[in-house]
């Protein structure tokens, strides 16, 4: 009866214009009668020769798809009475049934992924573009000085010692690590030996070894409000709870109930205060360093663009001011060379340096150390700073040209540029009463990139209106039309 229920499911299913042999065809075939139950558990296969008799072929044909199927566990052969199919999937069954009816009928048909995995989903905050007037905090990548990075690339590639093609050791190129140190001393005030320095993959990832090393599930973060979206986004994935602390003129402004729920991390940027731009005062900095030393919590400082700064004095970095190896220090080369570089930086106190190295090395297996190795060659040899200076002049042409665009626009007591002592990118505050989520959808119809303001807050009672402008990668005479196209926009919602 089987062989009858066999010979006839093979026939029907032999493909004799395939270009996959007979051999092969009759190895798939059964094995998907096996699993498909054409085929029952402990069934008894026809002999070979009985089968190949059935389907007019070579008993050769069958031999191989038996012994394929035997090797593999699909079939067994019992000495003496043949060959059976093998019990394998029953209990996988049961096991899957039973989950089933355990789970809620949410979970039957609902989301597949954490509460952690839904959350970050839910509130993600790449753009999709990531190019183009004004998508914020961009660099005008065609700007780098491409011609210089391959010739150093190409040394470096001359001959690779071994280990520079395997995997990094956690804190990355020596090399690279001391021309850091050299141009952190000197242009932010950051105290530290090479030693200090931890090559990442850039602040995201920086962000994200803190958290792992220092915090556990459940522990408490303040957050800048408003603040970066990434950092809000790494919080919720490490399963932090964050406290959302608002910023005043002089930066974070922590109140008295605020310091009541001491935190495990203080996470800061300021330098440049992200997105509002103001610059964290001297005063300020004492008081959570002071704060930090006694509660023993983290300072975790984000510098992500303070090499561009077009006024004012320059703002010497708060880990420079830590007498207690309380804060730790992140740069990125996102905003000085290219985001896609995907290579940036942690200064961390010295008895720090060994588990970060170690976590480095555990979580995320560090490696492209020709690509250290080459942004090494171009510190040392002076192309790093040039390129800064230079790319700080156009950014400086660029911040102007669009002041002017706002003013021949809107009068300032209506519409304003706030934020553009430094960076890459101004805030356009907006009347109170605009949607400034509405004029952001509405720009990108338009094919104007921009983000609304509210959504860096997490409180939105006391959000600000206005919209984040990034003008480093905007050509100077795409900025007047591209503002021009804006501007139309926003009088449609004033
Ligand atoms: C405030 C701030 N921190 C960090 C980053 C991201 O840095 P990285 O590219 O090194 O991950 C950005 C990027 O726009 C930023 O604006």
């Amino acid at each position: 009866m089987l062989t009858l229920i066999l010979s006839d499911y093979l026939l029907q299913h032999l493909d004799e214009e395939s270009k996959i042999p007979y051999n092969r065809q009759v190895y798939q075939l059964l094995r998907n009668a096996i699993l498909e139950h054409v085929l029952p558990v402990n069934g008894k296969l026809p002999s070979s020769r009985e089968l190949a008799t059935e389907l007019g072929i070579s008993r050769n044909t069958v031999l191989y798809a038996y012994e394929q199927l035997l090797a593999e566990g699909y079939v067994e052969g019992r000495s003496g009475s043949g060959t059976f199919v093998t019990d394998t999937a029953p209990h996988l069954v049961e096991l899957e049934r039973k989950q089933a009816s355990d789970a809620t009928p949410a979970e039957q048909g609902g989301p597949i992924l954490s509460q952690r995995g839904q959350q970050l989903v839910k509130s993600a905050g790449a753009s999709p573009q990531q190019w183009g007037a004004f998508v914020p905090g961009v660099p005008d990548v065609t700007e780098f000085p491409y011609r210089i990075w391959n010739r150093l690339q190409n040394k470096a590639w001359k001959n690779p010692a071994p280990s520079a093609l395997t995997y990094a050791r956690g804190g990355g190129h020596m090399a690279l690590r001391e021309a850091l140190a050299d141009h952190l001393k000197l242009a932010r005030a950051v105290d530290c030996v090479p030693e200090q320095v931890v090559i990442t993959a850039g602040i995201h990832q920086s962000i994200d070894l803190c958290m792992r090393l220092l915090g556990d599930p459940g522990d408490l973060a303040w957050l800048e409000d408003p603040c970066y979206w990434g950092t809000r986004n790494l919080l919720r994935a490490s399963g932090l709870n964050f406290r959302a602390v608002p910023v005043d003129a002089e930066g974070l402004c922590p109140d008295a109930e605020d310091f009541k729920a001491v935190p495990r991390f203080i996470f800061l940027s300021p330098s440049h205060q992200y997105p509002l731009g103001m610059v964290m005062s001297l005063a300020r900095r004492r008081l959570l360093l002071e704060y930090a030393k006694h509660h023993q919590c983290w300072i975790v400082e984000d510098d992500y663009d303070s090499e561009f700064r077009y006024s004012g004095r320059t703002i010497a970095s708060l880990q420079g001011l830590d007498t207690s190896d309380r804060v730790l220090y992140m740069g990125t080369f996102s905003k000085t060379l290219f985001p896609g570089l995907r290579l940036g930086y942690l200064v961390l106190p010295l008895a720090l340096v060994k588990p970060f190295i170690v976590g480095m090395e555990e979580l995320h297996r560090g490696g492209n150390l020709l690509v250290q190795a080459t942004l090494a060659a171009f510190m040392e040899q002076g192309f790093f700073t040039a390129h800064i200076r230079r790319m700080r002049a156009v950014y400086a042409t660029r911040l102007s040209l669009l002041q002017q665009a706002v003013a021949s626009r809107f009068p300032p007591e209506l519409v304003t540029t706030t934020g553009s002592d430094a960076g890459l990118h101004v805030v356009l505050q907006l009347p109170a009463h605009c949607d400034d989520a509405a004029i952001a959808n509405a720009a990108e119809q338009a094919g104007i990139a921009v983000r609304p303001l509210s959504r860096y807050y997490h409180d939105h009672d006391r959000s600000l209106k206005g919209l984040v402008l990034g003008y480093g990668g905007v050509e100077d005479a795409r900025i007047k039309p591209a503002f021009d196209i804006l501007a139309d926009v926003i009088e449609r919602y004033l």
